[in-house]
């Protein structure tokens, strides 16, 4: 199997960034919701430390994976995709890329406004992006929750697609983003 993306289906790179992302991503989500419910113990600061840390490690992985997609383009949709599913399916992809950087990054900005230490695993400072804030650590706390929200909505769309294509038209698209390079008649 190619590293780079072919004109059939996505090579190597792309798809080890697609699946370990969507691992921690799926990870970070669950935390976030749980941590959230807590009331606040050590135990539940040492969630938080793993959140951070694995939040930030993701937000490096997207800046790669961007500057991948410019190096080896995604293979591109079908020929006879209707225009409207060409559109929805490309804007879908956008929003999740704005979504997955908006979000560790307002997290980060949130944190370091906030007025406690800022700490990941090993605590370890995260460097402080801005200064303490009480306003802006709530209004980045405000973004990290709706963009989080807006996050869960496209990948309830996301996951929907992959699978009507797999099982309904049965054609090519999940398949193609899968480990392995198996094929299936379209
Ligand atoms: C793609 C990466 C990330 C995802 C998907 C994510 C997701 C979430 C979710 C779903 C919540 C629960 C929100 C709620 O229901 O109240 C949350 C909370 C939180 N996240 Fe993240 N997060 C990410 C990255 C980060 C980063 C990098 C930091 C800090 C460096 C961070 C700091 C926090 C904090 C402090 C909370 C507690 C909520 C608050 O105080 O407003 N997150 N996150
Ligand atoms: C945290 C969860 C996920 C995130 C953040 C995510 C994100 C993305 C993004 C940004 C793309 C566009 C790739 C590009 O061309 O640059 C993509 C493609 C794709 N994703 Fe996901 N994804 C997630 C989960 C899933 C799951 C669970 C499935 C399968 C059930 C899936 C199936 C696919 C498929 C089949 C494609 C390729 C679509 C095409 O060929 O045009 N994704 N994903």
């Amino acid at each position: 199997m190619a590293w780079r993306n072919t004109s059939e289906r996505y090579g190597i790179v792309a798809k080890s960034f697609h699946w370990i992302l969507f691992l921690l991503i799926a990870g970070l989500i669950g935390f976030g919701l749980y941590m959230t419910s807590q009331t606040f113990t050590p135990e539940i600061f040492t969630l938080y430390k793993w959140h951070k840390t694995i939040g930030v490690l993701v937000l490096a992985l997207v800046v790669a994976r961007v500057v991948w997609r410019f190096v080896s383009p995604p293979p591109p949709l079908p020929a006879n995709t209707p225009p409207l599913e060409r559109w929805a399916a490309h804007l879908t992809h956008l929003l999740i890329y704005v979504a997955i950087i908006v979000i560790p990054v307002s997290g980060w900005l949130m944190s370091s406004a906030a007025p406690f230490p800022n700490l990941i695993l090993g605590n370890i400072q995260l460097p402080a992006l801005i200064g303490q804030d009480e306003a802006a650590s709530k209004f980045f706390s405000a973004v990290h929750y709706w963009a989080g929200r807006a996050l869960m909505a496209l990948l309830v769309l996301h996951v929907g697609a992959a699978l009507l294509h797999h099982f309904i038209r049965r054609d090519q698209i999940l398949v193609r983003m899968l480990p392995g390079s198996f094929s299936r008649k379209a």
